[in-house]
């Protein structure tokens, strides 16, 4: 009989070839927020989903002088905070038990050493197997000499039948010349093969949920073209300032924090053909394709909008503007808040614009890819009988309220053929019981099995650098960003953007 205790004796289990082989993961910036907030409470759902092998191996490396036990009661304080599943004290004694700490730093040669040794004693304790990641959750200007570290104390260097990965985070550079820098850091001393590059917002379930909707179905596919679509609405607005963020934020700026990466990757998911397999090389040609085919409006200073926000009210608060936020210069040309518009020299998209816009300090924190179709070529109704149709929908929600949403003119009961605008509404919190994985255990899951189909590759991102450069260059140019006040929905040369089109932003 099989048990549904244990996966690992369950042949029918669906998750029993996802499950992590033998294997650790070491974590640089171990102390930061990333680490704290995501990447230990991951791998402890991780754990507790059974998803990990029995002897996994966490090692964080850092400056504070901690010993193993410190660091394993500081990871547990994060995990309690931030951890998805129910905390179990017996999931969490197994797992603590293949917690260790280093102290040392980043260009400190026998720091490395001693990581390279308690590697290979959870290779003789916990049965690691000599199967490493190494997660450089610091800044990017640090990787070059932690690859050389890894380089020189042998860590990079997998054994025969063995493997070792790097794991990195955006940013991967801030433009084109630098994202190439980087990577050539990295893989002169890691194959390209072994690199992985996190894009987290390949990891939420409802971003793979494109995939299944667009090629699962019979419905969606027939009308998703230039024939029936008008235009495409991708937006991510957060209703967060930068907090503590400015050391980051500041100089990078909305288009590059994440248009660049994220926006451009939903973009890339919702245009593009469909992949032979769901195998990364049949996904980044694919996505590879959209971003090589995108074309810059001619004139930049209509059809892009820069904003910074200004002190305003949010939640019941009264916040902060960004030139007042702690570490950011008073005169910083940083935008807060991006809208581009883009087109896609395909036969599919012919003149078919795709509006992305993100923002910090907006009216609410909402994520979503809206088709909005054409019009009926014809309306046999009175003209007053339609006053309050709008265009159809389909409305992606990638969070929060995970779903989707599809907006279509119904029949107002009466005696009148009124028609006007209605939902139908699919959430995943409404269909399926067990709630959404975070992105973190999937994508960290994923760097354990070896399975890189959702992680960008260096190409996806040149060519994302190669849409973003000449934008971001323009707008060096046109000074102050505009500003709008905090808790609302962005500076009024957006919404002029769109109005030139003759367009209104969604209102989500
Ligand atoms: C990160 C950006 O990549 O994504 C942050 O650097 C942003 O500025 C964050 O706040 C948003 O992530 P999520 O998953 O909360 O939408």
């Amino acid at each position: 009989m099989p048990t549904t205790q244990n996966p690992l004796r369950d042949p029918a289990d669906r998750r029993l070839p996802r499950i992590a082989g033998p294997g650790g993961l070491v974590l640089f910036g171990v102390t930061g927020d990333l680490a704290r907030k995501k990447l230990l409470p991951a791998i402890y759902d991780l754990a507790n989903r059974g998803l990990l092998p029995p002897g996994f191996g966490l090692t964080g490396y850092g400056r504070r002088d901690w010993d193993h036990d410190h660091f394993r009661s500081v990871a547990r304080e994060a995990i309690e905070a931030h951890c998805r599943t129910p905390f179990d004290e017996h999931v969490w004694a197994q797992l603590a038990k293949g917690f260790r700490f280093v102290q040392g730093t980043f260009d400190d040669e026998e720091g490395f050493t001693n990581l390279a040794r308690t590697v290979a004693e959870l290779d003789a304790e916990r049965g690691t197997g000599g199967n490493h990641a190494f997660y450089l959750s610091i800044p990017p200007d640090k990787f070059p000499q932690v690859c050389e570290q890894l380089s020189r104390s042998g860590l990079s260097t997998a054994q025969p039948g063995t493997w070792r990965r790097v794991v990195i985070e955006k940013p991967f550079g801030s433009d084109l010349e630098s994202a190439r820098e980087l990577n050539d850091v990295v893989e002169q001393v890691f194959p390209a093969d072994a690199v992985f590059r996190i894009d987290h917002y390949l990891g939420k379930e409802t971003v793979q949920n494109l995939l299944a909707m667009r090629f699962a179905n019979q419905l969606f596919e027939p009308i998703w073209n230039a024939n029936y679509v008008d235009h495409v609405q991708i937006t991510m607005a957060e209703d967060i300032g930068i907090g503590s963020r400015a050391g980051y934020y500041d100089g990078i700026g909305a288009a590059r924090d994440v248009i660049q990466n994220h926006l451009l990757q939903l973009l890339a998911l919702t245009a593009m053909e469909e992949p032979v397999s769901f195998d990364a090389d049949a996904l980044r040609t694919e996505k590879e394709k959209v971003l090589s085919s995108v074309r810059l409006p001619a004139d930049l200073s209509r059809h892009t909008a820069r904003g910074q926000y200004a002190a305003g009210w949010q939640g019941g608060e009264q916040v902060a503007g960004y030139l007042q936020e702690d570490g950011v210069p008073p005169d910083s040309l940083t935008e807060t808040y991006a809208a581009i518009r883009l087109d896609l020299d395909t036969r599919r998209w012919a003149g078919v614009p795709f509006y992305l816009r993100a923002g910090k300090r907006l009216g609410r924190r909402v994520t979503e890819i809206a088709v909005v179709f054409k019009r009926a070529p014809h309306l046999p109704f009175d003209l007053n009988e339609t006053q309050e149709l709008g265009h159809n929908a389909l409305v992606i929600r990638v969070q929060p309220d995970e779903g989707v949403t599809i907006r279509f003119g119904s029949k107002v009961p009466g005696t009148a053929m009124e028609v006007r605008d209605v939902t139908m509404d699919f959430g995943y919190g409404h269909s399926f019981t067990e709630s959404s994985p975070e992105a973190y255990e999937r994508l960290l899951l994923d760097v354990l099995l070896g399975d890189p189909p959702l992680f960008p590759h260096q190409r996806e991102v040149e060519l994302s650098w190669e849409i973003l450069d000449p934008i971001i260059e323009a707008w060096s140019e046109f000074g102050q960003p505009d500003q709008y006040r905090a808790g609302t929905w962005g500076p009024a040369s957006a919404d002029e953007m769109l109005a030139q089109d003759g367009r209104t932003w969604r209102r989500p």
